[in-house]
């Protein structure tokens, strides 16, 4: 019996074909092959696609399952995992909240570790964690999110998580500036407890972020840059390795990253 970690993967889309790559040069992990509905090739840069989830899981027999896919998909694959007891790493975004909360009570009684993160990168946990600090001390905050222009949702699931996170660390709404007068529909963006969310989508972008905080003749700009898709390799890797000693669901890479301080 080998001691390499079988690592199948949940879309064969970039996000999924970089996590293949990163796995397969991981000494102590091998790439079992895509789960993909929507891919029409049977092999995609040499390994095995199965389109149905169930036959997929039963033939490749992982012990962990990463899924980079769409938010319909995700609660489908996470049922056929869960009930073969393969464990999930989720990095899609748009999940439901009721979702989310439904695989943790299925993990937690299953006894079976799991991951849900918005954002893989480690400068990206870092700058959520940043703003938490500062959000108990500034009234204003507003974000502003850039990404490619192939993201299907808006705002991005690391801005929204940025902005419950600072809402929690300060217990309530921050004060938001109303416009009397708009001229262009929607020029203030988004609005989360108080914080404007703006969603920037341009040719050229990967991933990147800015929270900005304002008070009486001062401002603070938290920003970070994820320049390729590889910045969230390393993440998804301590991910991977992490759930096989897990017996519950986490959500959010902090959580086994060993910031806690509370
Ligand atoms: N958590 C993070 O750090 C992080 C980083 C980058 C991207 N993402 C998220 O990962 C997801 C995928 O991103 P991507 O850039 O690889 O997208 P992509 O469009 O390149 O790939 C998506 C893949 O999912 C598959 N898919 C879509 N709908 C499906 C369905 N209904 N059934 C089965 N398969 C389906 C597609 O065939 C494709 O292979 C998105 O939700 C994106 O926001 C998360």
């Amino acid at each position: 019996m080998s001691n390499e970690l079988r690592v199948a993967i949940s879309g064969s889309g970039k996000m999924g074909r970089q996590v293949a790559a990163a796995v397969m040069a991981e000494a102590d992990m091998f790439p079992t092959g895509y789960l993909d509905t929507l891919q029409s090739a049977d092999v995609v840069e040499g390994l095995t696609v199965y389109r149905d989830a169930a036959a997929g899981l039963d033939a490749m027999e992982p012990d962990v399952v990463v899924d980079f896919t769409n938010a319909v998909w995700t609660p489908a694959l996470a049922e056929v995992a869960m009930a073969r007891g393969v464990r999930l790493v989720i990095g899609t975004t748009g999940l439901s909240s009721a979702f989310v909360e439904r695989l943790a009570t299925d993990c937690a009684e299953r006894k079976v570790g799991g991951l849900v993160a918005s954002n893989f990168a480690l400068s990206a946990v870092l700058m959520m964690e940043f703003a938490k600090q500062a959000a108990r001390l500034f009234d204003h905050a507003e974000i502003i999110e850039l990404h490619h222009n192939q993201k299907v949702d808006a705002p991005s699931g690391t801005a929204k998580t940025t902005a419950e996170m600072m809402l929690l660390a300060r217990g309530r709404d921050f004060e938001h500036a109303d416009t009397e007068r708009f001229t262009v529909d929607g020029a203030r963006g988004g609005d989360l407890g108080g914080i404007a969310i703006h969603s920037v989508r341009l040719p050229g972008l990967v991933a990147h972020q800015e929270v900005i905080f304002g008070s009486l003749g001062q401002t603070l700009t938290i920003r970070q840059d994820s320049t390729g898709r590889d910045s969230f390799m390393p993440g998804v890797l301590l991910a991977v390795r992490k759930v096989m000693h897990l017996d519950r669901l986490v959500v959010g890479l902090d959580g086994i990253l060993g910031l806690d301080r509370e």
